[in-house]
């Protein structure tokens, strides 16, 4: 089994419109002014990476990811961009970072523990490579918050195999709750936590037309191997796109998701 978005072309599009749908919840709050130096585990294509170069005009940055697709997409894409000379990027082996001890003063993870196979080793690494007093954000996915007052049997029936490959995988689809539980057996001290909440409804059509939109490219993206390992079928992916057409098109849906964002300090 394999990475539960893959790889593809359309995969790099996805993480850029997510980084850009939940810009505001998720930096709102990220600080590093004053920093120097930032550390982004599981960097993915760099859309968070470019968002925090953007706001914070002195620190230097290195993306690390177990993907060499991913590192290959992030320096190409940063080649082209002036902040290109405040980046290095690296691929990594799972949970080894070839990196030296106290090296940086901030790091950065985000909805990357939920695939890693042992999230402690990657929170281990990342306090070995920070220096002391050094802050760490990791925003993580808790997918039990999930709520649909529409949902049908299909949209619930793929929901659940989305979650079955993660596990199956090796990952975790509600690491967000232990979150705090590991960065404190890890070493973190300050530990504050921050829900990351989408409750939308017919209150705010157009933003419940956003959340519906950016959940259902989510869910989409895993279909190719949902159905390479037989988790759902043809039929199963057509019922699920025709419901969630309904849902989307019901004045009366709720919809309800809250991530969980973790700062601590080393
Ligand atoms: C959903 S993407 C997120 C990318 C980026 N953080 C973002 O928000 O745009 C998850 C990334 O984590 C990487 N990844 C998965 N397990 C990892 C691990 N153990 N260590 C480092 N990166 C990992 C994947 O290759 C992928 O690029």
């Amino acid at each position: 089994m394999s990475y539960l978005h893959g790889y593809k072309a359309e995969e790099h599009e996805r993480l850029e419109n997510q980084a850009n749908y939940l810009q505001e919840a998720i930096h709102e709050t990220v600080d590093f002014s004053n920093r120097k130096s930032l550390l982004e585990i599981g960097c993915g294509t760099g859309a968070q990476g470019r968002v925090i170069l953007e706001k914070f005009s002195e620190l230097k940055y290195t993306g690390i990811d177990i993907s060499t697709i991913q590192i290959n997409k992030a320096s190409k894409i940063f080649e082209s961009i002036e902040l290109k000379k405040r980046t290095s990027f690296k691929q990594i082996t799972q949970n080894k970072f070839p990196l030296e001890n106290n090296r940086f003063d901030s790091a950065f993870i985000c909805w990357v523990l939920e695939h890693a196979k042992n999230p402690t080793q990657v929170i281990k690494e990342t306090h070995r490579v920070l220096q002391k007093n050094a802050v760490l954000y990791v925003t993580e996915v808790y997918n039990r918050s999930f709520f649909l007052n529409t949902i049908t049997p299909s949209i619930l029936q793929y929901w659940n195999c989305y979650n079955e490959y993660q596990i199956n995988n090796g990952g975790n689809p509600n690491i967000g709750i232990e979150l705090g539980q590991i960065l404190s057996n890890c070493g973190f001290k300050n530990i504050s936590t921050k829900p990351l909440i989408i409750h939308v409804d017919k209150r705010n059509k157009k933003e419940r037309f956003e959340a519906l939109e950016y959940w259902r490219n989510l869910l989409l993206s895993a279909k190719q191997n949902l159905l390479t390992n037989n988790l759902i079928d043809q039929k199963l992916l057509a019922n699920f796109k025709s419901d969630y057409e309904e849902i989307m098109k019901n004045e009366e849906t709720i919809f309800f998701y809250s991530a969980i964002q973790m700062k601590c300090f080393k």
